[in-house]
């Protein structure tokens, strides 16, 4: 399953949907790949720092890649993993594109409004 958490918008919870999303296939033993195609890293950043947590979690692999080659680079590495969630800048990318391109399920999350 490759799953898309994307969108135009900023600041809507696309790397908390992410990296959770992630972590709880992980924790149901399945081998999950988490990519980072934001710039801002905080999809890696927030892996890295699970990986120096002492608790020693089920481990999330987390990779960065930027760019025209993700769509390749994500059909290749389907073939060795169970799950990947890719995790989208908040603005219209090449990154973005790709990842609708090649993933099963894309969601796309939105802050609703008080007024
Ligand atoms: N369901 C939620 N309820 C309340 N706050 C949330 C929720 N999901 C995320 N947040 C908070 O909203 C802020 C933005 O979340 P996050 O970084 O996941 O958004 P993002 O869409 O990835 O942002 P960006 O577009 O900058 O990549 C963070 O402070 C996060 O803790
Ligand atoms: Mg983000």
């Amino acid at each position: 399953m490759i799953i898309l958490i994307g969108g135009e918008k900023g600041g809507t919870g696309k790397t908390t949907i992410a990296t959770n999303l992630a972590a709880k296939r992980a924790m149901e033993n399945r081998d999950v790949l988490l990519i980072d195609t934001d710039a801002q890293g905080s999809a890696n950043y927030w892996a890295q720092s699970r990986d120096d947590s002492e608790a020693k979690p089920h481990r999330v692999a987390c990779i960065q890649k930027f760019g025209k080659g993700l769509q390749a680079e994500v059909q290749d590495l389907a073939k060795r993993y169970q799950d990947i969630i890719i995790d989208a800048g908040g603005r219209d990318s090449v990154e973005l594109r790709a990842g609708l391109v090649v993933s099963n399920k894309a969601y796309i999350p939105i802050q609703p409004g008080c007024d």
